[in-house]
């Protein structure tokens, strides 16, 4: 008998989550030098990780002799202070890709169906399978969650419907008028999940909290990995009514969360400096991005987020052309987009790179993006 024969037929249909290849191993392959390598791929910090939370991170290593606080206690305490909401409304997980994972665990399983769109975030899509229920992937139109659609693809065998805001990797987002009807719309068999990993870098993200206090099934998420530059650490967060938290502690494993990333995470959070700088990186790096893709003539996306999205004729071939020149980019395959490439906005100087080397490949002429600012070999 093969491990195969043995395994739970759910984990069989399960995609494996692709993360983008570690620097090191790109430059062994590329023969290119580690340090010269530009990783756009996976809507990280460009500053780096905030300095007050890796100043706490140190003094917590001192005590790593100790189990963590399994009720990540401070944590939830600068979150309520923080939102002005109680802390049990609050579940500290390893990532926000825990919570997700969580929810499934709690309130899918084989029969139920979660609606999302055909190009959401793929996280959720993957707790969804893991425990057992059914994806139904609602068609974007214009690489747009259609909410309408959505609430037409909700049966009586619908669990979850889940929306991030903006959306990986298409950017897309809706007001708070427009969410506060949909949610109002909402079967009260149904708990909505809004994903709000990027919030920080918008100027007017939508707020929850106001359907949460009038008993709205309603459950945010959020996370340390983006603009507070933690994500090696695993720290992510959900709010939402108290009753789903304590639920979703059942399934939650005891001390999911470690005690350094807990210090490194309670610290960022008060770290405003590295969060106003990062943002400011982050609007003037769109602009300049957006303004750099149109001397180029490439259709691209920077709606909302740490990221753009870039049309090309040959998704992959241009992946590999980029990798070869030393910056990673994410392909979109498991999203269904050939033609499209994601890139994180990073520094000024990160972004005129990528841009010199765009020209040059555009231009069919390698010289050009790889001139001054062509990584040593
Ligand atoms: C929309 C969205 N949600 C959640 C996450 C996952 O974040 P975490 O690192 O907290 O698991 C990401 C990461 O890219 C994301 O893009």
């Amino acid at each position: 008998m093969q491990y195969t024969d043995l395994v739970r037929p759910d984990v069989l249909k399960q995609p494996i989550y692709e993360p983008g290849k570690p620097i090191e191993y790109v430059a062994r392959e590329y023969g290119l030098e580690a340090a010269s390598i530009l990783k756009l791929a996976s809507n990280e910090n460009p500053l780096g990780p905030s300095p007050m939370g890796i100043e706490a991170a140190t003094k917590a290593l001192r005590e790593a002799h100790l189990y963590p606080d399994g009720g990540c206690w401070k944590l939830r305490e600068a979150l309520s202070t923080k939102f002005d909401l109680a802390t049990d409304q609050f579940i500290i997980t390893n990532g926000s890709n825990e919570f997700m994972t969580l929810l499934c665990q709690a309130f899918c399983g084989p029969g139920d169906e979660a609606v999302m769109g055909a190009q959401s975030f793929i996280a959720f899509k993957i707790g969804v399978l893991l425990a057992g229920a059914k994806p139904v992937e609602v068609a974007m139109p214009d690489m747009r969650h259609d909410l309408e659609a959505m609430l037409a693809a909700i049966t009586d065998k619908t669990k979850l419907v889940y929306l991030p805001c903006p959306n990986n990797p298409t950017g897309d987002c809706h007001t708070q008028a427009v969410l506060e009807d949909f949610i109002d719309r909402l079967p009260d068999h149904v708990i909505f999940c809004f994903d709000e990993a990027y919030a920080e870098y918008s100027d007017d993200a939508p707020d929850l909290r106001p359907l949460i206090a009038r008993g709205k099934k309603v459950v945010c998420c959020r996370t340390f990995s983006k603009i507070y530059g933690l994500a090696a650490f695993r720290v992510g967060y959900a709010y939402g009514h108290a009753e789903l938290m304590s639920l979703l502690n059942r399934v939650r494993a005891p001390f999911n969360v470690n005690s350094i990333a807990q210090a490194a995470a309670t610290a960022a959070l008060r770290d405003h400096d590295h969060v106003a700088r990062a943002k400011q990186v982050n609007d003037a790096g769109l602009k300049q991005l957006a303004e750099g893709f149109r001397e180029l003539g490439l259709e691209y996306r920077t709606e909302g987020g740490n990221f753009a999205l870039i049309k090309v004729e040959n998704a992959g071939q241009m992946f590999e052309t980029l990798q070869q020149e030393g910056i990673i980019v994410r392909p979109l395959k498991p999203y269904l987009l050939t033609k499209h490439i994601r890139v994180t906005v990073g520094t000024e100087t990160q972004n005129a790179r990528l841009l010199s080397c765009l020209r040059g490949i555009l231009k069919g002429d390698k010289s050009d993006a790889s001139s001054d600012e062509r990584p040593p070999r």
